[in-house]
């Protein structure tokens, strides 16, 4: 099967490229190959490559600068969406889009269902909100939103990798406690992809939640690669403090509990992701052993 990856370069789509399986012909383009902007760019690419399926990874995903830059995040993450699911529909490619738990405000107090309704608070909520608007009115029956959060990866810039270089200049850090989730590896995210690829036609249709499993706020994720880096680290034990969300304001204001709920995912892939604390530590020995 022909598959194309979006957004190469980021991290979800680095790691569907390592983990892409060998059967299939997978091309990974970055925006700079395709530009999910710009409709003869996506057409050019379609045309040339016919791929059979296309796995949308590319997104604006700078949450707190989306406030200040609205029209870019609205131009990629809802107008690129919809020029693709237009170009799909024309040639009757499959496409798997990638969305989030920013869609949601995170008052439910239970784990969010893929039908829940959607409230976001952030301009990168909202612009990702639309883009599976855009996608579910334009092309319903042949594509999947797959909604996930937390990622994390020993590639691009994510959080493990931010509190790990922090890890090597501070003696203590301040990490907020009161918003809560679940920390995902993409590696796992990548295989869970690459078995919708494959089972499109059973799958197709429709919003499906990945996470890996098990809750955490971003304190404990924190302690949690503080612990588990120990033994790779040169410098000595750091200490993670508990602040609140006001004690440390960001731009963009983000849910307090986004946890999502994984139930059809785990029925249609027939098993569940790992417990994110078993993720962290591959990710970790994957990260120190490249
Ligand atoms: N990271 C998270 O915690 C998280 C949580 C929930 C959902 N998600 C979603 O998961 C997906 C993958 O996220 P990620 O963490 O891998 O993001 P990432 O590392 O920021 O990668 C996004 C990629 O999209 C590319 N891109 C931006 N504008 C583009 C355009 N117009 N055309 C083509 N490519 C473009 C970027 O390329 P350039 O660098 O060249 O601009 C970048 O390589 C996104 O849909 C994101 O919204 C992420």
């Amino acid at each position: 099967m022909k598959v194309i990856v979006t957004g190469g370069g980021g991290q979800l789509s680095t790691e569907l490229s390592r983990v892409a399986p060998a059967e299939d012909d997978v091309a990974v383009l970055s925006s700079g190959e395709l530009d999910i902007t710009d409709g003869d760019s996506i057409r050019q690419v379609l045309d040339l490559e016919k791929p059979h399926i296309v796995i949308n990874c590319a997104a604006y995903t700078a949450v707190d600068r989306a406030e200040d830059e609205q029209d870019i995040a609205y131009l990629v993450n809802r107008d690129g969406v919809a020029l693709l699911a237009r170009e799909c529909a024309r040639r009757n490619i499959g496409l798997i889009h990638i969305s989030t738990d920013f869609i949601f405000d995170g008052r439910a107090g239970r784990p969010y269902r893929p039908d829940d309704m959607p409230a976001p608070l952030s301009v990168y909520g909202a612009s990702k909100l639309e883009g599976e608007q855009e996608l579910m009115s334009l092309y319903p029956n042949e594509s999947i939103i797959v909604r996930t959060a937390w990622l994390y990866s020993a590639y691009g810039r994510n959080f493990v990798k931010t509190m790990l270089e922090l890890f090597e200049t501070k003696d203590v850090i301040k990490v907020v406690e009161d918003q809560v989730g679940t920390p995902t590896w993409a590696h796992n995210l990548a295989n869970f992809l690459w078995f919708l690829t494959a089972n499109f036609e059973n799958c197709k249709g429709g919003i499906l939640h990945f996470t890996d499993t098990g809750v955490a706020s971003w304190y404990d994720f924190a302690v949690a690669i503080e612990e588990e880096s120990r033994k790779w680290r040169s410098k000595k034990e750091v200490q993670v403090l508990p602040v609140n969300s006001e004690e440390y304001p960001t731009k963009a204001r983000r849910p307090f509990y986004s946890v999502l709920d994984k139930t059809e995912t785990w029925r249609v892939w027939g098993r569940t992701s790992e417990h994110w604390r078993v993720s962290l530590r591959k990710m970790l020995r994957d990260y120190y052993s490249t």
